[in-house]
């Protein structure tokens, strides 16, 4: 079942999802070699807590942390622990937060350090995908498109795999809701998009083959031939004309910039042909 939200709901959302915005630039100030994944955590915990909220993913179907932290070849929720982050790696954190009762849940991928050239464009293009899935996120288009959108550009024009096994999903006052959001698909199929549906936008793009396996813990989504994973996650409502992004990525870039212990390399437009 489909849930839409009112203007007022989506008012409440949005101040859930600049929660999690705000969350993951604290987060980004503190990146740098040598920060275990648990401490992090812990931060993401104590800021979501100071600011009137609860961490969502915390008991989740029994998950036992505050946020998903996943290094290199994990994709996805990724327990955070005693490692600790070193020069090239790359980092995805994802975070829930139920804030006045409303879901916010997004994620971003940073670069400790310099990756190399293939990873930092693995990381633009997975960002870039993201936004070329949001523009079809807007009312009489369908599920498809969005899905068709980040295929193409991850998939065929890059050769990169599109992870199938995990996907997004509607948000609200549940953490999932209808409907799926796959990140691979035909343009024009699947639920049609009605102004008011809040959507969690996510692809998780692997730099070789889309193949990946769960870990023994039962959580940690790995990539079977090893290589590196990117995740990057929006909050956005469908609109007429353009999608309402709710989430804001411009908290946290101007965090990473500033951090010398992060890796930018070149704008995503540098990527882009034409
Ligand atoms: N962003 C992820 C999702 O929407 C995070 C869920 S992790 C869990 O599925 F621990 F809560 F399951
Ligand atoms: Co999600």
């Amino acid at each position: 079942m489909i849930l839409y939200k009112t203007n007022e709901q989506v008012e409440l959302m949005r101040q859930s999802a600049l929660l999690v915005s705000k969350t993951l630039s604290e987060v980004a100030g503190l990146l740098r070699p040598g920060i275990t994944t648990l401490s992090i955590d812990k931060t993401i915990g104590e800021f979501v807590r100071d600011h009137s909220a609860i961490p969502s993913f915390l008991n989740y179907h029994g998950y036992p942390f505050n946020s998903c932290i996943s290094v290199n070849d994990v994709v996805v929720h990724g327990f955070p622990g005693k490692y600790e982050l070193k020069e090239g790696d790359i980092v995805s954190i994802d975070i829930g937060v139920i804030l006045n009762g409303w879901h916010g849940d997004h994620a971003y991928t940073f670069a400790i350090g310099d990756p190399g050239a293939a990873v930092m464009q693995l990381i633009a293009v997975t960002k870039e995908s993201l936004y070329k899935g949001i523009e079809k996120a807007v009312a009489g288009n369908r599920i498809g498109d969005i899905a068709f959108a980040i295929q193409e550009h991850t998939e065929k024009k890059h050769g990169y795999g599109v992870v199938r096994e995990l996907v997004g999903h509607g948000l609200g006052k549940s953490l999932h809701e209808d409907p799926q959001v796959p990140n691979y698909g035909k343009r024009g199929s699947g639920q049609k998009l009605k102004e008011g549906l809040v959507l969690a936008i996510e692809p998780m793009i692997n730099m070789g083959k889309k193949d990946v396996y769960t870990d023994d813990d039962g959580w940690t989504v790995r990539t079977k031939d090893g290589k590196p994973s990117v995740h990057f996650e929006h909050d956005v409502c469908i609109r007429k004309g353009k999608a309402d992004i709710l989430s804001d990525y411009s908290l946290i870039e101007k965090v990473e910039l500033a951090n010398p212990h992060l890796f930018t390399g070149q704008p995503v437009a540098a990527l882009t042909e034409g």
